[in-house]
């Protein structure tokens, strides 16, 4: 059966899409208590030091922002694309450099924001990269982690909420480039009888 719509969930039926069931997973509200919490975290770990964010893109856009605001302080930002191939069990590890960072992060305390922690295998890369670049300090923060997905073996400093493997949508993550607007983060279940057919 279809997951059950009810107020706290998102009900769409785009054009002649297959019918998507949205259910909310963490609410907007639950989000902005634990984004306040990790703020409260790292400042700790770093009273008064400036930070350097680097989100990366496009995912962790929303979560950046948030987070941001709540670290008050000198706060400073820059942002990477990478591309990874394969995210099945098989997965090379790949990863493919779209967008560099603008700046150096030499001698910075940097921060990476990533929406999500899966494989690992994305995170490894860029902390390689990043190691080499020789930052004063080089932390991590995921808002979502997928712990039973992990290939590589890496793990965030600051992680938000330890989710199921389930395909999850909103407050930055897409399906297809969409939902990425949602304010809650959401399971997508796709078909008439609520079968998931979307592997992550
Ligand atoms: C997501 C996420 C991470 C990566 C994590 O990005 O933002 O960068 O996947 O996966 P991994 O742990 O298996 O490497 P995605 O490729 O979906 O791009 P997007 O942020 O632009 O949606």
């Amino acid at each position: 059966m279809p997951t059950k719509a009810t107020k706290r969930s998102h009900r769409v039926k785009p054009g002649q899409r297959e019918e998507e069931t949205l259910r909310v997973l963490i609410s907007h509200q639950r989000i902005r208590e634990r984004v306040r919490q990790m703020a409260q975290e790292i400042r700790r770990d770093f009273p008064k030091e400036p930070i350097h964010l680097i989100g990366v893109l496009k995912g962790s856009v929303l979560f950046l922002a948030d987070l941001a605001r709540e670290l008050g302080g000198e706060v400073s930002f820059d942002f990477i694309s990478v591309s990874s191939y394969g995210k099945g069990m098989d997965s090379t590890g790949e990863v493919k450099m779209n967008k560099d960072l603008d700046v150096s992060i030499e001698g910075r305390s940097v921060l990476v924001v990533e929406d999500i922690l899966d494989t690992g295998l994305t995170l490894k890369y860029l902390l390689l990269l990043f190691e080499e670049r020789k930052p004063k300090h080089l932390r991590v923060a995921v808002l979502l982690d997928k712990v039973e997905r992990r290939i590589a073996d890496v793990k965030a400093d600051y992680t938000g909420f330890v989710i199921p493997n389930e395909f999850v949508v909103g407050y930055g993550l897409d399906y297809d480039e969409r939902y990425r607007n949602l304010p809650d983060v959401c399971v997508v279940r796709l078909g008439p009888r609520g079968k998931t057919k979307i592997e992550v």
